[in-house]
């Protein structure tokens, strides 16, 4: 009996500590909230989750903004995604500036790392990883990409003296070609070239490695959700479709370790491949971590600079941006050959402010962190009237629905505005205000370390390709897996463009399938 009342006695005074520890860590500082949940609040949690993701796959666009407008700055959608979606600018830039203690990012790199590109986990776990990484961050800053963009470059020009002799030979003086295809096949040497040197492109292109990475690309999605054990990769067709374009990768790479890197005898890549044997790795490990940064490189690219190039000959800016090409320094002083270096790009204000507006209105990021600890999210320093979010919640910043709503970019958010970011009226300080704020290349811990490669590259097609030839879209080609939506009214944008492919919501630059544009090319004629 005593022993009993002794029991409930410690039990309930254990209960009250919880409850006390509990109630006062959520009243902490004044108004807390916690996050609205999504969905109608007499369907169980799960359904609402399962009718989110169902509309986010549909069309993010409108879910995303119809979320903003319904729950304001932040909303939680329950399981499966069971996340955060941080909606609002300002808010955004409170978890990119939280320290990885609170918000961490390395358990989704790991998992990425791990599922998508199948790094053992002993050497995800390791120092040597860690290792490398830090060599990719270190060796994609402007410093040492004076010899990838010069590489990059010289690819680019030979694709546009190839087609200048299909123009010369053909009795119109034109040609007619797809140009996104055309753009993305060029980008995805040129790139390749420019990180991993002639030698392994050429490997790449005898391989096919272009259409590999598309299969694998195609399966990304479904692997970086981290929702599939990777028991089932085999049973999921585009999954198992993916595995075999990740396992021809694979070998290209690995081969090229095996053989000591030739054609390369600087740079990224080669800094990353000797940290790896030096730890012991494999060819086939060291091929692992390589892919990751292979898929980066031609993830997001090659599609921006295919809109870049649409969006730039058919608007109004078009004649600025020639400006600025023909300021260039010339090749024994032919217009048509400007060159091309990394310093000469890094003072073309107009060209870098058209890259930027590709980049915000054509990119759809998930910026994701897990919270370490309970974490108020609040506009306020004291933390007043935020929300809070429970320790070991995923956090994820919806960039789109700021590049589409904040105030802060003028008129027509929705449009593209080739000078947006540099129009001479608003000044420097606004100009470089809308550039911090533009989260295309995401933001804090885990911010893209190829953007300054990812910049120069496209400001050189662009100039490139600008320099010597005259583009005009002529038609749309559509790819009938995608679906075309009627554009929204409020849009200005009337010029030809292609559809986007909407199964990748969140995953970044839109892609577009076989959805194309067909243009004339003609030798640029010099006014
Ligand atoms: C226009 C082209 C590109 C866009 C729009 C873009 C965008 C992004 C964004 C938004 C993120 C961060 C996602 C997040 O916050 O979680 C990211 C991460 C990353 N990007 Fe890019 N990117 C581009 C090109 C590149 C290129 C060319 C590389 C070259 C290797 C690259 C390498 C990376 C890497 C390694 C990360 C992960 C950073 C980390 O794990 O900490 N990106 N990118
Ligand atoms: C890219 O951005 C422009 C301007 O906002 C927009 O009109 C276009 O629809 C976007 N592209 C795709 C494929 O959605
Ligand atoms: C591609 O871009 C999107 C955002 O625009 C980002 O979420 C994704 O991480 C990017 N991937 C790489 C490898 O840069």
């Amino acid at each position: 009996m005593a022993r009993a009342l002794a029991y409930t006695l410690a039990i309930s005074g254990l209960v009250f500590c919880v409850s006390l520890a509990t109630s006062s860590r959520r009243r902490q500082p004044g108004t807390l909230s916690l996050p609205p949940i999504y969905g109608a609040w007499y369907l169980p949690s799960p359904i609402r989750g399962v009718i989110a993701l169902a509309k986010l796959c549909m069309d993010e666009d409108s879910f995303l903004l119809a979320l903003r407008r319904d729950y304001g700055q932040v909303v939680h959608i329950p399981w499966p995604l069971n996340q955060v979606l941080v909606l609002d600018g300002r808010l955004i830039r409170k978890v990119y500036r939280a320290p990885s203690s609170a918000l961490s990012f390395a358990p989704i790199q790991h998992g990425i790392q791990t599922l998508a590109f199948g790094t053992p986990r002993r050497i995800t776990q390791s120092a040597g990883l860690a290792r490398m990484y830090d060599a990719h961050a270190k060796g994609l800053t402007n410093l040492r990409l004076d010899a990838p963009i010069e590489r990059f470059t010289h690819v680019v020009q030979a694709k546009v003296a190839q087609l200048e002799e299909q123009i010369e030979s053909s009795p119109a003086q034109a040609v007619e070609i797809p140009i996104v295809k055309w753009v993305v096949d060029t980008v995805f040497e040129a790139a390749t070239s420019g990180l991993y040197g002639e030698e392994f492109c050429e490997r790449a292109l005898e391989a096919g490695l272009r259409g590999e990475f598309g299969r694998f690309d195609r399966c990304f999605p479904l692997l970086a959700a981290e929702m599939m054990p990777v028991a089932l990769y085999a049973f999921v067709p585009r999954v198992a479709d993916g595995m075999k374009g990740r396992e021809a990768m694979l070998s290209v790479l690995a081969r090229w370790v095996e053989d000591g890197l030739p054609g390369l005898d600087e740079g990224v890549i080669r800094d990353m491949a000797h940290i790896g044997s030096a730890e012991g790795y494999t060819s086939k490990e060291v091929a692992t971590i390589l892919s990751g940064n292979f898929w980066a490189l031609h993830a997001n690219a090659s599609y921006i600079a295919s809109a870049l190039l649409l969006y730039t000959v058919q608007s109004e800016i078009l004649d600025q941006v020639r400006e600025e090409i023909d300021g260039l320094p010339q090749q024994s002083g032919d217009t048509a050959n400007p060159v091309v270096t990394l310093k000469a790009l890094a003072s073309m204000p107009v060209v870098t402010s058209c890259v930027q507006e590709t980049v915000r209105t054509n990119t759809s990021s998930f910026s994701m962190r897990v919270a370490e600890e309970d974490f108020v999210l609040s506009e306020s320093a004291s933390g007043e009237g935020g929300v809070l979010i429970h320790a070991g919640m995923r956090v994820v910043c919806a960039t789109r629905v700021a590049h589409l709503t904040d105030g802060l970019w003028g008129d027509y958010p929705e449009s593209w505005i080739g000078d947006r970011f540099a129009a001479k009226q608003q000044g420097d300080a606004l100009s470089a205000k809308m550039a911090r704020k533009m989260h295309g290349f995401g933001g804090g811990i885990s911010t893209c370390e190829g953007r300054h490669l990812a910049m120069a590259e496209l400001k050189s097609i662009l100039t490139v390709v600008l320099a010597a030839l005259d583009i005009t879209p002529l038609r749309h080609v559509a790819d009938p897996r995608i679906a075309v939506k009627s554009s929204d009214a409020s849009n200005l944008w009337k010029g030809l463009q292609p559809s986007r492919d909407f199964t990748r919501p969140g995953l970044g630059a839109f892609q577009f399938g076989a959805s194309d544009v067909m243009a004339r090319v003609t030798k640029r004629e010099v006014s």
